[in-house]
């Protein structure tokens, strides 16, 4: 049975949802699933831009076939090859025999890499060509490294309509309700579309940035990406957000105290810490222990908050585990711009403080206030002050 939804007069919403799939890229956690997106337009040129998951390729198909009921695809654009979305390419192409890919001189190399048999069915496009399908013209936009080097986006010129593909995508499964009128976007998936963005696309902002840039000379009225709701309004709410997280300015004034602690000694020092701001009125904190919260759930606070606390036990004489971890993603990231703060603990030798500065002048921009803390085991009474200390630096800094 299909399931779809028109998303204007001529073009449907054909994609689904996975609910059961615990991990996106096998990496990251999905409790709230992720929608494929893919979308059907009927011309006089039937066009489907971009395929989806496997897993979900039996209801892709039977919407397909829900919509053009015997009749034929003619093209199909793909604005991206990872295969979360191009894994069902093979499938069009035996049920549909004479459809013609549209991509990238690069997208084709990778569907060959993949092993698609794609001889003598692509037609490859450049920066800037147009083609026609009956009413629409549409014009091919590169987007290189948003999120992979073959991406472009598609502009439809009749409806400003932006096929985006990776961008302003989001994870969470779609409940039904497919644009983000339909939603509390603000409530219920800025979360997820920031951990999703961070995660997924945050190392490669200036490339994010490049292609903002050519998106705002066009008239965009729909945004249609490979995740999450279609936007049909107030697209300038999450253009600024994309905007910022590709800048790497943080969202919000507020600080972000990540822990690692073995026997709840570390941990007293950030609740000390945390309360200190508090009562000095800075309310805007949020606390992780770093071994209970799942990385990518830490780099997306991370890109929100413009002041971090990292406080680690000293660990093999090194920095514990998990915030090591936690750092190095934050460089793979590319993360920068933010002001630090750290705390060390250790019962002999404590130096995970003196490490996590070495990692963090590896990355841009950031800026590590002075009042370094180092605790012998515990925090104790003659402890107060230096985190009092800290606090105030802290807010100076705000
Ligand atoms: Fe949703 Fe880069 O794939």
């Amino acid at each position: 049975m299909h399931c779809v939804r028109k998303v204007t007069e001529d073009l449907y919403w054909i994609g689904g949802n996975d609910r059961r799939l615990a991990l996106f890229e096998n990496i990251h956690p999905i409790p709230r699933g992720v929608s494929y997106n893919s979308y059907l337009l009927l011309d006089e040129k039937n066009v489907l831009f971009d395929t989806v998951d496997w897993s979900i390729c039996r209801q892709f198909l039977e919407n397909i076939h829900g919509v053009i009921g015997d009749k034929t695809i003619d093209y199909m654009v793909i604005n991206h090859v990872e295969p979360d979305h191009a894994a069902s390419i093979e499938e069009v192409l035996l049920r549909y025999p004479d459809v013609k890919i549209i991509c990238t001189e690069k997208a084709q190399l990778f569907m060959r890499q993949f092993g698609f048999n794609i001889d003598g069915r692509v037609i490859v496009v450049k920066e800037g060509d147009t083609m026609s399908f009956g009413k629409h013209e549409v014009v091919f936009v590169t987007a290189p490294m948003v999120h992979w080097p073959e991406a472009m986006v598609t502009y439809d010129k009749k409806d400003g309509i932006l096929f985006s593909a990776d961008a302003f995508g989001t994870f969470g499964a779609l409940d039904g309700k497919l644009f983000n009128d339909e939603v509390d976007f603000k409530r219920d998936w800025i979360d997820d579309a920031r951990r999703y963005y961070t995660n997924i696309v945050g190392k490669y902002g200036p490339h994010v940035q490049t292609l903002l840039k050519k998106a705002s000379t066009l008239d965009i009225k729909i945004i249609c990406p490979l995740h999450g709701p279609v936007w049909r309004n107030d697209l300038a709410y999450f253009i600024d957000k994309y905007d910022k997280w590709s800048r790497y300015e943080p969202e919000e004034k507020g600080v972000l105290i990540v822990y690692g602690t073995m026997y709840g000694n570390t941990e007293a020092a950030a609740n000390y810490l945390a309360t200190k701001l508090v009562e000095k009125g800075i309310t805007n904190v949020a606390m992780y222990d770093v071994s209970k919260t799942h990385v990518s759930y830490l780099i997306s606070e991370t890109f929100k908050y413009s002041h971090l606390v990292l406080a680690s036990v000293t660990y093999n004489l090194n920095i514990y585990p998990p915030m090591h971890d936690y750092l190095i993603d934050m460089k793979a990231l590319n993360l920068q711009k933010r002001t630090v703060s750290l705390i060390e603990n250790g019962s002999w030798a404590p130096q995970s403080g003196k490490l996590m500065r070495e990692l963090l002048g590896k990355m841009k921009e950031m800026t590590i206030l002075d009042n370094e803390i180092s605790l012998s085991s515990s925090l104790k009474e003659e402890n107060a002050s230096s985190i009092d200390d800290l606090a105030d630096s802290i807010i100076a800094s705000i």
